[in-house]
């Protein structure tokens, strides 16, 4: 199929409004909904998306899934276990339909956009009243409009790598708003499903993320979370050849207390991004920055396009650039092929750097992707063997890394009370590690200064400072 990338005009934007208008005055529409979230961030903002549609269609949102008239599932298919959840809680929902038959069910997102998958659904998961894949968003009020005056399901998949704008947002947290600066990713990492699921990259207008910005900052929003797959190539499709360094700098100008944002590819990572963080006042000083694995045989077969050296040498610029930086990463084990030898190697690395954290994950073959055809696929016994000694290192490690805060001051974005006491709050500090601090509801929501005292269980402890 020929694919197209195009801001969405403003007549479909229309459209697609006057949709919700006639859902509101719909007799059979449902009155509560409950979306079900899956996956990564830019899953968690699309469900945002699909909230604020519905909030503008009259609906307003259930407690529980099994309490709502419409249930949504936003699913992820980054590996199999997040595809099988999804699966199970649908197919549980079909038993919930049985005591309340106008219950209607709605499943979207990545899973839904793997090739086969609409097919697949309509045979096995006949009794699903709408399904549309990620491109499709925007037009979620004419699809439910559809599917609320038929009795059979409405499914549609385009492969369309479109750039909505003006989606209404009802964001889940007040004080850290995502805002999504581009769609898609190019990379095809060879075990990763996301390219074919996102469509490609696609970068939004530098003057519709400004005016985002301007519009959080306006409201009373802390911080700001700038989502991609790949950050660090914004604005490669954009005809002024705008960067990301760049973006960032006009971001930094605005004002907004904190700026953070996922995901960057080590071979993008520039040294004008890098100066850009160095130079700013409200970027923080945390890094994601995904290494997969230390060996450069498993690298290259996974189409990474950085040798282990190179990617030591970005963290080594960062930390002089930033000193302390917060640096987290992703590490995959098992790849096929990955010999005792190749990972050991990753442990190396991992010692090497010294993260402050790290996701770690088994390799999880991909329908469609490179990986999955590939001789050589590890067994599940050696590949859980590994990650447990990963993890285990990581742990031992982070222990010494992190203890580097203690004495040092920090601020903190509370995000709510602590889980084990209710006369503290908790939030991230500034390089991006998860801090506990004397405090009460009135600071929840708030940036509170602090003083590092201590580290408990992967959770920094500190005292309040005035
Ligand atoms: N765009 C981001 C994140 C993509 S998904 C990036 O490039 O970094 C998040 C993480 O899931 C990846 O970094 C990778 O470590 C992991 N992942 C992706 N595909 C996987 C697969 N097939 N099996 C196991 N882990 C996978
Ligand atoms: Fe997947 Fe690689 Fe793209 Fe990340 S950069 S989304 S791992 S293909
Ligand atoms: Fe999953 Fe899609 Fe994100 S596959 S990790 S929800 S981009």
């Amino acid at each position: 199929m020929k694919r197209t990338a195009h801001t969405v005009s403003a007549e479909e934007m229309k459209r697609q409004h006057a949709f919700t208008e006639e859902i509101r005055t719909l007799p059979q529409r449902p009155e509560t909904y409950y979306v079900v979230t899956y996956g990564c961030q830019m899953n968690a903002h699309d469900s945002e998306k699909l909230a604020g549609m519905l909030r503008e269609m009259g609906m307003t949102e259930a407690k529980a899934k099994d309490e709502a008239d419409f249930v949504i599932f936003n699913t992820c298919c980054i590996r199999e276990n997040a595809e099988r959840r999804a699966l199970g809680n649908i197919t549980w929902l079909r038993e919930v339909r049985k005591k309340n038959p106008g219950l209607m069910i709605a499943v979207c997102g990545c899973m839904i956009q793997e090739p086969g998958m609409a097919e697949k659904i309509l045979k096995q998961y006949g009794f699903i009243n709408l399904a549309f894949g990620t491109s499709n968003l925007y037009r979620f009020p004419e699809l439910l409009y559809r599917a609320l005056n038929t009795d059979q399901s409405t499914v549609i998949v385009e492969e369309c790598d479109v750039v909505p704008e003006g989606l209404p947002i009802l964001r889940a947290r007040k004080e850290s708003a995502y805002l999504t600066i581009m769609y898609g990713c190019n990379n095809y990492c060879s075990y990763c499903i996301v390219p074919y699921v996102r469509g490609r990259e696609r970068s939004r207008e530098p003057a519709a993320i400004l005016r985002e910005a301007e519009d959080l900052l306006n409201s009373g929003v802390r911080e700001i979370m700038l989502l991609g797959q790949n950050v660090n190539s914004y604005g490669k499709d954009l005809p002024e050849g705008k960067s990301f360094a760049g973006l960032l700098k006009e971001l930094d100008r605005m004002g907004i207390p904190r700026i953070r944002f996922m995901t960057s590819h080590p071979k993008d990572l520039s040294d004008e991004l890098i100066d850009a963080m160095a130079g700013s006042v409200h970027i923080l000083p945390q890094f994601h920055l995904p290494v997969q694995s230390g060996s450069d045989r498993i690298l290259e077969a996974m189409n990474r396009h950085y040798t282990r050296r190179q990617y030591l040498d970005r963290v080594r610029r960062l930390r002089d650039a930033v000193p302390g930086i917060g640096l987290s990463t992703d590490i995959i084990v098992g790849f096929p092929g990955e010999t005792e030898e190749d990972f050991l190697q990753t442990m190396e690395l991992v010692r090497e750097v010294g993260y402050d954290s790290a996701f770690t994950f088994i390799y999880s073959p991909r329908t469609g992707t490179r990986a999955a055809s590939l001789p050589d696929q590890i067994i599940p016994e050696t590949a859980t063997e590994r990650i447990q000694r990963l993890i285990s290192l990581q742990e031992t490690l982070q222990q010494t890394t992190m203890s580097r805060f203690i004495g040092m001051e920090e601020e903190i974005l509370t995000e709510g009370f602590s889980r084990r006491s209710s006369e503290a709050v908790s939030g991230k500090g500034r390089h991006g590690i998860s801090v506990t601090v004397p405090g009460s509801a009135k600071d929840i929501g708030k940036i509170v200064k602090c003083r590092i005292t201590g580290l408990k269980n992967n959770t920094l402890t500190a005292e309040r400072i005035e």
